[in-house]
């Protein structure tokens, strides 16, 4: 099992670029779904849940070539056969996110079954708001030995009004919606910049939709959709990331390939820390920290809030502002997981509930850690940059689900990290 070793001590200063978005890409390549022709997506960030969608798409009858080389980001997926109209529990455990296969598979085949996505480590996360959505449109849902089946001969066009504001269900419902008899009314939708990609993809293969970044969504459904090629946007978390990394290491760093329109919210709170955060063009971020980060609190919200998955690399950076800094989780109910490996690097943060109180500046020393979920492990990477000494950070597969090679951007720009097998050697035989 990889591990990284970081020695922490050096201020990140060059050029980092940003890759695209894990959580764009996973929506448009279920979208090849509900067509018969080729669809072609570009910029594609060379992660694991990539992978993991691939085999998924691949277990149902499709044909996606991952191309290599220059065009290694590129993906032309192709679902003319789709023999078996299932995401399987081995696969679905691997990725919640496989539940968004749901809604375009009920769409185009008329019925899907798809594995109970469980929990995670950040919460129960149900899926019960896709299901309710795809009931009000017409689908018989059942639900037996771990397995969601929903059949329909067509969807038909309905209101929708979200019990509360579900990226996933927006995307998961707008697929339904595109194929569906009739036109789709959608209110209270998620308005992260996902949805917007997933929408343009969309309509690019024919679909008819109005309002996809606002809360409300119009969609005219259609007989049918082409094929088409559609580039995926930058990930504002991985752009986000690289920011609090310039940041808490006092580096002067550049993020290219980013878009500065999908981070207000992070670097209002930057310069509210006392980075100083300069946007240099339509994609690309300065971020410089010369003197002392002050503490400033921060709540996650929905977009274009302060983003759930920016919490834990923030809380790693409050370690090192003066000051007493509250950090709210409103979005998941467990996505505290980082808050125990920070303390055992001498961070001083208290838990009552959603409420992280973290004081600092701390000197954060360098020591083994367990990376849990993929935004607290980004939290660690970050706290060991700055740690004194060199720290050990275990399980950084979590890591390889939605940072592309972060270790070679990272040491790239100065950092000390390296990735290891498993690098405590084998003891030898009859040793404790
Ligand atoms: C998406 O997850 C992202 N994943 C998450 O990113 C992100 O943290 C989350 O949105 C919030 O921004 C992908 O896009 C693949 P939600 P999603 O449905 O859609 C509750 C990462 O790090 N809820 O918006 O699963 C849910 O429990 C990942 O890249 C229901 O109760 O999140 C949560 O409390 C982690 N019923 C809240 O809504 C439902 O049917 C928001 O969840 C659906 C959601």
């Amino acid at each position: 099992m990889d591990k990284y070793v970081i020695r922490g001590g050096n201020p990140l200063v060059g050029t980092i670029r940003v890759s695209g978005a894990k959580n764009s890409a996973l929506p448009c390549m279920a979208a090849a779904i509900l067509t018969e022709d080729e669809v072609t997506l570009e910029n594609l960030p060379q992660v694991r849940d990539i992978e993991t969608e691939r085999k998924l798409l691949e277990s149902m009858g499709a044909a996606v070539q991952l191309e290599n080389g220059d065009a290694r980001h590129r993906t032309t997926i192709c679902c003319r056969t789709l023999s078996e109209p299932e995401a399987k529990y081995e696969i679905v455990k691997t990725m919640r996110a496989s539940s968004l296969v749901l809604g375009p598979l009920v769409a185009r085949a008329g019925m899907a079954r798809v594995a109970m996505p469980g929990g995670c480590a950040i919460g129960g996360r149900p899926i019960d708001l896709h299901l309710k959505g795809l009931e009000k449109m017409g689908a018989r849902i059942t639900q037996e030995h771990g397995y969601i089946e929903a059949r329909a001969e067509r969807l038909k066009g309905a209101h929708l009004v979200f019990d509360r504001i579900t990226v996933t269900g927006t995307e998961d419902l707008l697929m339904a919606a595109v194929l569906a008899e009739g036109e789709t009314l959608m209110e209270n939708c998620a308005r992260e910049p996902e949805v917007s990609d997933l929408a343009a993809l969309l309509t690019a293969m024919g679909a008819k939709i109005e309002g996809a970044g606002t809360s409300t969504i119009r969609v005219a459904g259609v007989e049918r959709l082409r094929g088409a090629r559609h580039r995926i946007h930058p990930d504002r978390i991985e752009a986000g990331t690289f920011l609090v990394a310039g940041a808490i290491t006092g580096g002067d760093l550049i993020v290219t390939n980013c878009d500065p329109g999908h981070l207000s919210a992070v670097m209002e709170k930057l310069r509210e820390t006392g980075a100083r955060v300069d946007v240099l063009g339509p994609d690309t971020i300065r971020v410089r920290a010369e003197k002392r980060l002050y503490a400033a609190d921060v709540s996650t919200e929905e977009y274009p809030g302060f983003p759930t998955d920016m919490q834990a690399q923030y809380m790693a950076l409050a370690t090192q502002a003066k000051g007493v800094s509250l950090v709210k989780e409103n979005i998941f109910e467990n996505r505290f997981m980082h808050v125990q490996e920070l303390v055992r690097m001498g961070a001083n943060i208290k838990v009552d509930g959603h409420t992280a109180t973290v004081r600092g500046a701390t000197q954060l020393s360098a020591a083994a850690v367990m990376c849990s979920d993929l935004r607290a492990s980004a939290s660690l990477v970050l706290a060991a940059l700055v740690a004194d000494g060199e720290s050990i950070l275990d399980r950084v597969y979590h890591m390889d689900r939605g940072y592309e090679r972060i270790e070679e951007k990272l040491a790239g720009v100065g950092a000390q990290i390296q990735r290891m097998g498993n690098i405590f050697p084998a003891r030898p035989a009859g040793q404790p």
